[in-house]
């Protein structure tokens, strides 16, 4: 769709916060929004020349999913733009109609914050506040001083902020009906700036984070326009509880970037307990330096003699030879709740599950000889720092002849036996590494560690993970003082 070309003079642009989003991106933008209703009631607030309800637009027509319907509202305070902006909405009603998708459109040549504040606040003789399924903003970004007539507005439906973007995007999600999805384009000061902590709070409270995307090059987004500012997108979905996890995925910014993702649990961008309520954007050049590490290493598992299973006791099948305590007959059963930092802690009688297994001819099938054992849970919870958590069994902690490892645990042996203990402890070292962990979210988009994803994984040689091993004295190590050992022993090597 052809999107007139608007030029404005600097200050003009400046002072109504007007840089306009690229094709790329704005189509980008829209691709962001998750399943619709079958009318849409959509809000571009700040529209410019229409561009992003143009790509709205493009994602509904070249999607084919349910929407048959789109009800547009724009907000546009430049009058210089209207006619830009109505041509676009033509443009739009004609492939709509060549789409057999219904679009009417309201275009609202108004401020935006005055509008909807007095409608929010119940000034407007009794007008309510409009509300909307979706919206999409690249709303405008300039301070707006304590005494400013935007300020008093927002200050009137309860909104204390410093910047006319986040004034949007406060005003925008109060428009939201629950469920409403919001994608934005906004400078990224928001996350950890200080004056931005109250609008932090009202957002997340109101808010469910779902996608972050980071442009890797400050330039990027907004090239023409030269404007120096980092700039992210978020895809944000209006609801109380956030997810468990969401997406932070990165670009350079230019036309036909790659695009990397990863999912990480929420607890890690949004720390559960910090009144600051900093939203950390993980950073894209720990990533890659994750992924260079990495890459120097070549050696397999197999090649280390080691292979890696998924614990073999399905307790479901073998319920009759559970035991809830350690008795005679019976053998240590290993669950993740059994982790305790480095090692093993068992048995651990508070816990529901089962600690003890009979050795009979039915269970022996499915238990190993004692040994040491690399431990990884399959699944991690949303509390855990890393993806990747692995533990020691230390057969001089728990004394069995032989132990059942259950099938949330995948364990690292030598054709069925123990390991070798420094080569199991550099194990633990190099997999409970944040590279490793860096790497492993990269390659791996969800929470379930298989037993396969650690066999492609690629390792540093026998001789490096050994060294590992004999350095170490104790396995309660701090996370510092385990990346410090990993990255000395695997730069040695290089
Ligand atoms: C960053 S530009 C983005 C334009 C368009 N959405 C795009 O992505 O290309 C922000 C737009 O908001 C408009 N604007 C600024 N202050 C406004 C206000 N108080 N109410 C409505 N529009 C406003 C500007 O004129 C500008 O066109």
């Amino acid at each position: 769709m052809q999107i007139a070309s608007i030029k404005t003079p600097r200050d003009r642009q400046e002072a109504l916060g007007q840089f306009l989003t690229a094709r790329p991106i704005a189509d980008f933008m829209a691709s962001m929004f998750g399943p619709l209703p079958g009318t849409v009631r959509l809000l571009d607030a700040g529209a410019g020349a229409g561009s992003l309800t143009a790509a709205f637009v493009s994602r509904c027509i070249e999607k084919h999913d349910d929407v048959s319907a789109i009800e547009a509202t724009l907000y546009e305070l430049d009058g210089e733009i209207l006619d830009a902006l109505t041509a676009t909405m033509h443009e739009c009603e004609r492939r709509c109609a060549a789409a057999g998708i219904r679009i009417t459109f309201t275009l609202h040549s108004a401020d935006f914050i005055e509008d909807i504040s007095a409608s929010l606040a119940g000034d407007l003789f009794g007008r309510p506040p409009p509300t909307f399924d979706a919206a999409i903003a690249n709303p405008p970004y300039r301070k707006i001083s304590t005494n400013s007539a935007e300020r008093r507005a927002l200050r009137s439906v309860g909104v204390e902020t410093s910047n006319l973007y986040t004034g949007f995007i406060a005003l925008i999600q109060r428009l939201l009906v629950p469920g409403g999805q919001l994608v934005a384009i906004t400078p990224r000061s928001f996350c950890n700036g200080p004056y931005f902590r109250p609008f932090r709070e009202d957002f997340l409270s109101d808010l469910e984070l779902r996608r972050i995307h980071v442009f890797e090059s400050r330039q990027a987004a907004f090239r023409d326009d030269s404007v120096l500012q980092e700039n992210i997108i978020f895809h944000a979905v209006k609801g109380r509880n956030q997810p468990g996890e969401l997406t932070i995925s990165s670009s350079r910014g230019e036309h036909r970037d790659e695009i990397t993702e990863s999912a990480f649990p929420f607890s890690e961008i949004v720390h559960p307990n910090d009144p600051e309520k900093f939203i950390h954007i993980p950073s894209e050049t720990s990533h890659t330096e994750a992924k260079e590490t990495l890459n120097g290493l070549n050696t397999s598992l197999a090649a280390l003699g080691v292979t890696v299973s998924t614990g073999r006791v399905v307790d479901f099948r073998l319920k009759d030879a559970l035991r809830k305590e350690p008795e005679r007959g019976a053998v240590p059963l290993l669950y993740p709740c059994h982790f305790n930092g480095g090692t093993v802690h068992w048995p651990k009688l508070e816990a529901r599950k089962p600690n003890a297994i009979l050795d009979n001819d039915e269970t022996r099938p499915w238990l190993v000889p004692s040994g040491v054992y690399l431990l990884t849970k399959r699944f991690t919870s949303k509390e855990e720092r890393r993806r990747l958590v692995a533990c020691l069994f230390d057969p001089d902690l728990v004394k069995a002849e032989r132990v059942g490892f259950e099938n949330h645990l995948n364990y690292f042996h030598a054709s069925g036996h123990g390991l070798e203990r420094t080569l199991a402890v550099g194990l633990y070292a190099f997999l409970n590494s944040t590279v490793v962990d860096q790497y492993f979210r990269r390659f791996s988009g969800h929470t379930q560690v298989n037993a396969t994803d650690l066999r492609t994984l690629a390792y540093p040689k026998r001789d490096t993970l050994e060294a590992m091993g004999r350095e170490i004295k104790t396995l309660d190590l701090s996370q510092g003082e385990i990346d410090q050992l990993v990255a000395k022993h695997l730069h040695a090597r290089r």
